[in-house]
């Protein structure tokens, strides 16, 4: 289970980071609260705010590339050991990361298409485009909404508060019921019905979590206790951290760490190859060897060894990498 956090190293904003995350920083748009941005009723009213962010983030898969957390995903999918991706992304980089559409579930949909809110026809991406670089609201052109003044506004699949999941986040519930290790990474779990999927493994899949900070903790109600139980006892497990270091670390417990830089690297090379126009020529620097191989930092190494509970993570790594299978595809297939 996946949330923004895991494509901010990517330089996508989260939602509720203090400071950096798009919730404090929608001063700008002058919006009644913050989550108007992604509110139907607000959007049909006045999509003007909702636009100036649809420009900035519109996936264009030039802006924003799949980080090591994305690539970590392609592993358990080439291990044969990975169920399904549920996302609550929207940027499509599970996607761009080569991942099999059958291995995800864009639980609130996705910029990759986009349609008139009234009509429901779906527009050309050219089309779309063309309008968000010019600053414009996309406007449905289809004979029964363009006499309608104004027209019908055009919209991203991506689901808006006050609208319904997509179909498929309910058809692929039942993953969950056959889940033997649930790992929830980058999402604060504040937004349901998403954060209420991690009760729906059964009671002996071990959950673990890889954050910034503490979510989605025991909530007691009426049917008893919901929720993480972050202690020695339990079956919950916080990493903290910057996921792309963690997930490294996890990765080195499962003695898969070639295949996971493997993977990332013939990624960006294969990026680089298709966006050449598009890059610097510096711009490579940024995913050199020496910088996948490097550690964690020396604070954060000292923060994830001082955790207690580390070596139970490391306990259910070496077990995965145990467990693995043989690959379903070929190494490197997609790529
Ligand atoms: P949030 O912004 O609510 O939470 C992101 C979480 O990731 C926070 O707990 C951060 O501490 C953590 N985080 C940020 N960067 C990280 C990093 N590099 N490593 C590890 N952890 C990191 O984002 P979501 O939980 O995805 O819905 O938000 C859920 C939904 O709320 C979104 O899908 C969106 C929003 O309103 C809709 O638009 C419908
Ligand atoms: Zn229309």
């Amino acid at each position: 289970m996946a949330g923004a956090g895991i494509s901010t190293s990517a330089g996508i904003p989260d939602f509720r980071s203090p400071g950096t995350g798009l919730y404090a920083s929608v001063a700008k748009y002058e919006l009644p609260y913050p989550e108007a941005l992604f509110d139907i009723r607000f959007f049909r009213k006045n999509p003007r705010p909702f636009y100036t962010l649809y420009e900035e983030l519109y996936p264009d898969g030039r802006k924003y590339r799949p980080t090591l957390t994305h690539c970590f995903f392609r592993l358990l999918e080439e291990k044969g050991v990975l169920l399904r991706v549920f996302t609550q992304n929207i940027d499509t980089l599970e996607t761009l990361s080569g991942l099999d559409s059958d291995s995800i579930v864009e639980a609130h949909g996705s910029f990759a298409k986009a349609r008139c809110v009234e009509c429901k026809k779906l527009v050309e991406p050219a089309w779309l485009e063309k309008r968000l670089k010019n600053g414009q609201v996309a406007r449905c052109e289809q004979q029964e909404c363009s006499s309608k003044n104004p027209a019908p506004t055009v919209k991203p699949d991506i689901t808006f508060f006050g609208e319904n999941l997509p179909d498929r986040f309910f058809e692929r519930l039942i993953d969950f019921r056959s889940a033997e290790l649930l790992l929830v990474l980058g999402t604060s779990l504040a937004v349901n019905p998403f954060a209420s999927l991690i009760d729906k493994v059964p009671l002996t899949c071990p959950r673990i979590l890889f954050n910034l900070e503490r979510v989605g903790e025991a909530r007691d109600n009426y049917f008893g206790s919901e929720g993480f139980v972050f202690e020695d006892d339990s079956r919950d497990i916080f990493y903290p951290g910057h996921v792309d270091d963690t997930i490294r670390t996890f990765v080195q417990k499962c003695g898969w760490e070639r295949q996971l830089d493997t993977i990332y690297n013939t990624l960006q090379d294969r990026l680089d190859k298709e966006h050449a126009a598009d890059v610097q020529p510096d711009a490579k620097e940024d995913i050199t060897n020496d910088q996948l191989d490097a550690v964690p930092s020396e604070k954060k190494q000292t923060e994830t060894n001082s955790d207690k509970v580390l070596p139970s993570a490391d306990n259910l790594a070496a077990q995965l990498a145990k467990t693995s299978l043989e690959p379903m595809h070929g190494p490197l297939k997609k790529l």
